[in-house]
């Protein structure tokens, strides 16, 4: 409801105010008393009619595509509104009255419709298996924006993401700067010249200069655009497009997680589902599920793909990437931080993209930088800080914005909390500390 009537002010504004100009000037231009009493009343009246049609209009928007119950309450409202109209403004009363009692009659139709299946004690709606073979595209395609964004539509929202964690490196729209990671708008197209590149060695996996020849012994290299995209998402070793490697490796290793691998692990479906809709959301057609499916299981043997979780629909927006019932060392993974720090104690947190986290020593050292002007007063303040405004403080010489201003709502407060003890504790030079 809440959320609504900011909807109603956000769209209705300019037309508020429109009124509001309107009652001044009645008010200023109307002599006699009784009539300007009447006129200003009548304003006022409007402005309430018209701030309830925008509430009807944004109800109606908001709720159209969820196939909400909600929807004749639209219908309900403007009926309400021209019959208050038809009886204030009694010169085109008849006018308004008509109109009244048609919305009437369809508020009337649509809300039996609509309530009808309730009545009859409402047919659940159908468990929800995710069938990803029989998908039509759309349909995959919207369950790839899922893993990618976290929600349908969702791939516009800034910051929004999903258990595929694309985005904490990725750009996805045209145009858009992406420092840590290609731009994947237009992929479809490119990956196929990628595999000209002098770099690529296609058909040759011995000859490549990366740091991993090929997916596993015996898979090949790709040779067609969607074999090149499976090989990326894969093997990312495989072939590091110029200039995104590691840093100090000279671009012969990928600062990409498998993502087929723990901590993201999709199956062959999500991942299909995720190729669909970079596909789709480009106006091209995506190949079939069957080929896109084919062209993972060349780079990914029978032994490391994962099952695909029946019960478990696709990560949902809210979806926490650590909820706290991990070990440190987990967490430190489903969050990626450790692809972009380097943690003591923490097997693969090997990042170069942000500082190493030696807490215990860097901490009262930001802290005491008259640049300082976060609010932390103690170590963990500092750190807990970090992690969730890192725009607080940035550390020298990075830049801002690199590291995600997602934690604070993608990790618990437990999650959170083991980062701070565990961070709290490492020390430059000093043994690091136990994994709780
Ligand atoms: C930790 C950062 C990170 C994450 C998370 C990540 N990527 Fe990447 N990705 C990279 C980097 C860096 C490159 C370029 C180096 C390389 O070729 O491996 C890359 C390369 C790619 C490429 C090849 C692009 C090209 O232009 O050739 C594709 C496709 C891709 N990623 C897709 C994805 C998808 C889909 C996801 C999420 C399921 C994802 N990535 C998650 C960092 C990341
Ligand atoms: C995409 C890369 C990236 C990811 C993912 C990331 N960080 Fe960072 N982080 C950075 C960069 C870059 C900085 C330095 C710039 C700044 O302060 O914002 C930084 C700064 C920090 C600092 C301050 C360090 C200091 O010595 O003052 C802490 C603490 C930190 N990150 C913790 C984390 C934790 C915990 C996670 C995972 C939950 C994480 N980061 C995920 C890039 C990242």
């Amino acid at each position: 409801m809440v959320e609504l009537i900011r909807a109603a002010l956000d769209m209705g504004w300019p037309v508020m105010a429109l009124l509001a100009g309107l009652l001044v000037y009645f008010q200023v231009s109307i002599k006699d008393p009784a009539r300007k009493r009447q006129a200003t009343f009548k304003t006022f009246i409007g402005m309430i009619a018209m701030f309830m049609l925008l509430m009807a209009i944004v109800n109606y928007k908001i709720n159209f595509f969820g196939e909400s119950r909600l929807l004749p309450v639209s219908l309900v409202m403007i009926t309400a509104l021209s019959f208050m109209m038809g009886i204030y403004f009694s010169n085109i009363g008849a006018l308004f009255k008509i109109g009244g009692f048609m919305f009437l009659v369809a508020a009337g139709l649509s809300g039996y419709g609509n309530w009808l299946p309730q009545v009859e004690g409402g047919f659940p709606p159908p468990e929800v298996k995710l069938d990803f073979g029989s998908m039509t595209s759309q349909q995959l395609a919207d369950e790839g924006e899922k893993i990618i964004f976290g929600g349908i539509g969702q791939s516009k929202v800034q910051g929004a993401i999903g258990k595929g964690q694309c985005p904490l490196c990725h750009g996805f729209n045209e145009g858009f700067l992406s420092e840590r990671a290609p731009n994947l708008w237009g992929v479809p197209d490119r990956a196929k010249t990628r595999l000209d590149d002098p770099r690529y060695h296609k058909g040759k996996p011995g000859d490549r200069d990366s740091e991993q020849k090929e997916a596993f012994a015996g898979s090949g290299t790709a040779e067609t655009g969607q074999e090149y995209i499976a090989e990326s998402h894969s093997c990312p070793s495989c072939f590091v497009v110029a200039g995104f490697g590691v840093k100090g490796t000279n671009d012969k290793q990928s600062p990409m997680p498998a993502i087929h691998k723990p901590p993201i692990s999709l199956s062959l479906g999500e991942l299909a589902a995720v190729d669909t809709w970079m596909y789709i959301r480009e106006g091209k057609d995506a190949p079939s599920f069957e080929e896109i499916t084919k062209s993972y299981e060349k780079f990914i043997p029978e032994a490391d793909r994962p099952k695909q979780q029946e019960d478990k629909p696709a990560a949902g927006g809210g979806a926490l990437l650590a909820d706290g019932s991990e070990p440190v060392d987990q967490i430190f993974a489903k969050a990626q931080c450790v692809a972009c720090h380097t943690i003591p104690g923490i097997a693969g947190a090997v990042g170069t993209i942000g500082p190493k986290l030696v807490e215990k020593t860097n901490a009262p050292t930001r802290l005491r930088d008259p640049g300082y002007k976060g609010n932390a007063k103690s170590v963990r303040e500092y750190i807990t800080e970090s992690v969730i405004s890192p725009s607080a403080y940035v550390v020298k010489p990075f830049p801002d914005n690199t590291m995600p201003k997602i934690f604070g709502q993608k990790l618990s407060a437990g999650a959170l909390n083991k980062i701070v003890d565990y961070l709290s504790q490492v020390e430059e030079g000093k043994e690091p500390p136990k994994i709780s």
